[in-house]
C-alpha cells in the first residue's frame, strides 16, 4: 500500500505540473453519456468554448476537426494560437466501448495511451459536453471537461446548461473557464 501511495503521489506531482489539474479523492465518477451516440454526426469542426480546469497558460482559438476514418474511429486535428503562432496536433479517436459509442478514447501519439473522451451530451449541430477522467489506483482521479460549440461562441444559457449536465454527474465545475475565442479568424 505504501508503495502505491508513493506512486500515486508522484503521479499527482507529474500530472499537476503537466496540466494544472487538481486531483480529486476517490475513483472517477460514472457520468451518463449521450444515448445512441452517432459518431458520424459528431464529425467536423468544434470550437472549445469553455474548459475545466482553468489552464491560463494554454493557447487561444482552440478548435478540433474530426474526420471519420472508419465506423468506429476518426482523425482528430486540433489547433490553437499560442504566442501569435498556429500550433497543430493530430491524433486518433476510437470508440472505446462498442456497447457505448459515446465513450471515445483519443491518443495524440503512438506511444501515448488513449485517454477517455466521453461525450456526455451533444445535439451534433450546436453544442457538446465532453468529459475525460483518469483514475489513479481508485485513490484519486484527475479530470478534464470541455464545452464545445459549432461556433466560437455559445449563448450563456447553453453554457449554463452544459455546466448543469456536468454538475448532475457530480463533476466539479467551479474551476471551469471560458476559452478565449476572440480575434481568431484574423489570427489564423
Ligand atoms: C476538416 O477536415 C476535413 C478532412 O480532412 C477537411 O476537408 C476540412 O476542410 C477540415 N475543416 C476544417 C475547418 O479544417
Amino acid at each position: 500500500m505504501e508503495v502505491q501511495v508513493c506512486f500515486a503521489l508522484s503521479l499527482i506531482a507529474l500530472l499537476g505540473v503537466a496540466d494544472a489539474q487538481v486531483p480529486h479523492w476517490g475513483a472517477c465518477p460514472e457520468p451518463s453519456t449521450q444515448p445512441a451516440f452517432n459518431l458520424k454526426r459528431f464529425m467536423g469542426r468544434w470550437f472549445e468554448v469553455a474548459r475545466l480546469p482553468a489552464q491560463f497558460e494554454k493557447g487561444r482559438c482552440i478548435e478540433t476537426n474530426f474526420t471519420l476514418t472508419s465506423e468506429s474511429s476518426a482523425l482528430v486535428q486540433s489547433s490553437e494560437v499560442l504566442k501569435g503562432e498556429v500550433k497543430r496536433i493530430e491524433g486518433t479517436a476510437v470508440v472505446d466501448d462498442q456497447k457505448n459509442p459515446a465513450k471515445l478514447g483519443i491518443s495524440f501519439s503512438y506511444v501515448l495511451p488513449y485517454t477517455p473522451y466521453w461525450v456526455l451530451y451533444t445535439d451534433y449541430v450546436s453544442s457538446a459536453v465532453v468529459y475525460s477522467c483518469t483514475d489513479v489506483l481508485r485513490i484519486f482521479h484527475v479530470d478534464l471537461a470541455w464545452v464545445l460549440g459549432r461556433s466560437r461562441r455559445l449563448p450563456e444559457s447553453t453554457v449554463l446548461r452544459a455546466k448543469q449536465i456536468l454538475m448532475e454527474n457530480r463533476i466539479d465545475v467551479s474551476r471551469m473557464i471560458a476559452s478565449p475565442q476572440e480575434d481568431c479568424d484574423r489570427a489564423v
